[in-house]
């Protein structure tokens, strides 16, 4: 689909930011460039739809040398998402939606099905949203706005440098799902860059590592992880992830297995003596049969009055776990929603222990262990919490916001 023959470029200012590039995008093969600030990732990218001209080599695109196309029309051919949005503050969304169909003169009718079935499909009602500017929209909906408009004229290829850079974590993973949902479902061919490991593993059907210019690996990520080419490579994954053993642990192995617990009706009082004679930021609330009931955060502690008890303000985790879950389940999960804890339960919800962040530090690539489509809840060994099988529980803490 996409082949770079021995492509360099050289600046102007004789920086050599490409050289002698060579490799091959398959079509609907979502790749990423990843490497470090500088490498010559977007310079590469660019060179696809001539937005750089290359120096040296070839670049073609079905067979046909991206030279031959006029310039315009290939970059009217090809998606491009930048970190920015790019999206134009003095357009509506529409407007800006339908930018491309524009220019290569589509009706109007095709132009506004066409916005309104995209923006149905990243849960934005057009009647709200069509008409407004984009000052007008949250970050994470211009940056949707942004991936949608990408595919607004149909483009077989896309190109997106680092479109999820500044996004809180949960859009950031929507949108991933999003971007490799349209891989699948629209056959489109991705160059995705980015800086972020976890995303390239999550999302790569192969990943290319970029350092000076130079292309070190290209392979999927199970390849790279299994047989990084040098030691450059090896720093980027993480030396920790290559013991293929990780595979088989369990949250037993890394647990925590006496986090400070306090008895129910403790006064915030003493919840926050604790902490601080423990050094620990959260608390988990306990029956005499260590039936966990909550758990309350400094946070909360810190903003209810101190003659209140921890009943009046723990919450319930929405998560749990078990002994014997696959660490690299509970790891994806972590990562994907960005949680700092976990509780580790028996089948009587009596509290064995939690997991930290801070013990899962050397497994953060858990993608790379298996399936990396995101289970729902109990496929992947974390269950969801049934409040109802809890007697007692205070009507409060299930308001839990949904992780
Ligand atoms: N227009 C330009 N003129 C001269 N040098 C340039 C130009 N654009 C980029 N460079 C240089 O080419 C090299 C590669 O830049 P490029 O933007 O491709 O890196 P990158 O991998 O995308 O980096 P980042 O992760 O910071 O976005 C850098 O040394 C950069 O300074
Ligand atoms: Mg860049």
């Amino acid at each position: 689909m996409i082949e770079f023959k021995n492509v360099s470029k050289v600046y102007p200012d004789g920086t050599n930011a490409v050289k002698d590039l060579s490799m091959k995008i398959e079509k609907g093969e979502l790749v990423v460039f990843i490497g470090t600030s500088g490498s010559g990732k977007t310079t590469s990218m660019r060179m696809i739809n001539r937005m750089v001209e290359l120096t040296d080599g070839e670049i073609t695109i079905n067979g046909k040398n991206i030279q031959d196309y006029n310039a315009v029309d290939l970059r009217r051919k090809i998606g491009y998402v930048i970190q920015s949005t790019g999206l134009m503050p003095h357009m509506t969304i529409y407007e800006n939606i339908v930018m491309v169909p524009k220019l290569l003169k589509w009706d109007e009718q095709r132009m506004r099905d066409t916005a309104i079935r995209l923006l149905k499909h990243v849960d934005m009602d057009p009647d709200t949203y069509m008409d407004r500017y984009p000052s007008e929209l949250s970050g994470g909906q211009q940056q949707r706005i942004g991936v949608i408009r990408a595919l607004a004229a149909d483009q077989e290829v896309i190109l997106m440098d680092e479109p999820f850079g500044a996004l809180d974590p949960i859009t950031r993973e929507t949108l991933q799902d999003l971007v490799k949902e349209l891989q699948h479902d629209l056959g489109k061919t991705i160059v995705f860059v980015t800086h972020d490991m976890t995303e390239a593993i999550d999302m790569a059907d192969k990943i290319a590592i970029i350092s000076e210019g130079e292309l070190v690996q290209f392979d999927t990520p199970e390849n790279i992880v299994e047989n990084p080419a040098n030691d450059f490579v090896r720093s980027f994954i993480g030396e920790n992830r290559l013991h293929r053993s990780d595979n088989d642990q369990v949250v037993e192995d890394v647990m925590i297995t006496k986090p400070i617990t306090v008895p129910r009706g403790t006064s915030l009082r003493n919840a926050v003596k604790l902490m601080r004679d423990k050094r620990v930021d959260s608390l988990f609330v306990v029956d005499d049969f260590n039936v966990l009931y909550g758990v309350v955060d400094f946070e909360a502690v810190n903003r209810n009055p101190i003659d209140k008890t921890v009943d009046d303000i723990m919450r319930l985790p929405n998560y749990y776990v078990k002994k014997d879950t696959l660490l690299k389940d509970v790891t994806n999960r972590m990562l994907k929603h960005g949680l700092h804890t976990v509780v580790v339960l028996n089948d009587d919800y009596e509290l064995e222990g939690i997991l930290t962040r801070t013990s899962l530090v050397d497994m953060v690539y858990s993608s790379l262990w298996g399936d990396e489509s995101i289970a729902s809840p109990g496929e992947d060994g974390i269950e969801s919490f049934d409040v109802g099988q809890i007697e007692n529980y205070s009507e409060d803490s299930k308001s839990v916001e949904p992780v």
